[in-house]
């Protein structure tokens, strides 16, 4: 009953290939070094809130395979509940194939799998959880309708929510922008969902409140090495967030880093303005481009600035 977060969402076994560029269509080139890590956007986000000093729990899918097994016991190494993590027999634990270029860019190709078998009967099981929880993330990597129930759960039980429409689609279903207290998303999402394009701070001030305006509680875009730009419905201009300039290695999930971290903040210190809650998220997803790989790279609370916290 003492969650604090509760991530409903994806895990996926990232396996991960560094190659000077990402080939073309039909090309075959030399990489230079393979791994196999834990990721998935649900599970990034949970294991970044624990590492922060969070309470968290992952309601998730996985399958009965060696990579499940392997995921689990992930989950406990980094002190996350796994009451609700479940495994099946019908599908392959979700797989993310991921290309990492020298400059840190990525292309990931993700089979969701046991992702999808998610549903009504799995978030009726973990609906205490849910329920009494002070902040409920979710994302789309898992069948979107789950994701909407679980949104809806919180959101009827005063749990603030937070939704990253990630990866997005066009026709997201205009429920999930009512039932999302932050609405979080970077540039290319921000364009899938909008038909905008964004090349700038001043491209996402627009995008934002154009979200926004779908009945959001609030909106936040990332927007890489520029920080992000939050908007508020009991704010009308939107507010660029600058961030510190650092030398990417992988940015891999820096985006569930922040998501992480905010979901933290937003839980540990609920009257802080949001606006320095991304402050603070956009310095800790800065500290995990730094280093390659995905969790591998998510900060503990010992290894960031007292002022954080
Ligand atoms: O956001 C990064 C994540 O996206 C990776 O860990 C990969 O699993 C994909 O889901
Ligand atoms: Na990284």
């Amino acid at each position: 009953a003492d969650v604090s977060v509760v991530v409903v969402g994806s895990c996926m076994t990232d396996l991960v290939s560094q190659a000077p560029r990402l080939p073309k269509a039909g090309e075959t080139i030399h990489g230079h070094k393979f791994f196999i890590g834990f990721g998935g956007k649900g599970a990034n986000q949970c294991v970044q809130a624990a590492r922060m000093g969070a309470k968290t729990a992952m309601v998730c899918k996985v399958g009965r395979d060696v990579f499940g097994n392997d995921y689990i016991q992930n989950f406990k190494n980094n002190g996350i509940s796994t009451a609700y993590v479940e495994q099946t027999e019908n599908a392959a634990t979700g797989a993310a194939s991921i290309i990492v270029n020298d400059t840190g860019e990525n292309a990931i190709v993700i089979v969701a799998g046991a992702n999808m078998l998610l549903g009504q009967e799995e978030l009726l099981r973990a609906q205490s959880a849910i329920v009494n929880a002070k902040v409920l993330v979710c994302q789309l990597e898992i069948n979107p309708d789950a994701s909407l129930q679980a949104l809806r759960m919180a959101k009827e039980n005063h749990v603030k929510t937070i939704f990253n429409p990630a990866p997005a689609i066009a026709d997201l279903h205009s429920d999930f922008y009512k039932a999302s207290d932050v609405f979080c998303c970077n540039e290319s999402e921000a364009e899938l969902l909008t038909g905008l394009s964004v090349t700038s701070v001043e491209d996402a001030s627009r995008v934002g409140l154009e979200l926004l305006h779908r009945s959001c509680g609030s909106v936040i875009i990332t927007l890489g090495p520029q920080g992000c730009v939050v908007c508020e419905s009991t704010n009308t201009a939107p507010k660029h967030i600058p961030t510190t300039a650092v030398t990417a290695a992988d940015t891999t999930g820096a985006g569930d880093s922040f998501i992480g971290a905010l979901a933290f903040y937003m839980a540990q210190y609920p009257t802080m303005p949001l606006e320095e809650m991304a402050r603070r998220a956009n310095l800790v997803a800065a500290v995990s481009v730094q280093t390659v790989g995905t969790q591998t790279s998510f900060p503990s609370q010992k290894d960031l600035p007292t002022e954080l916290f």
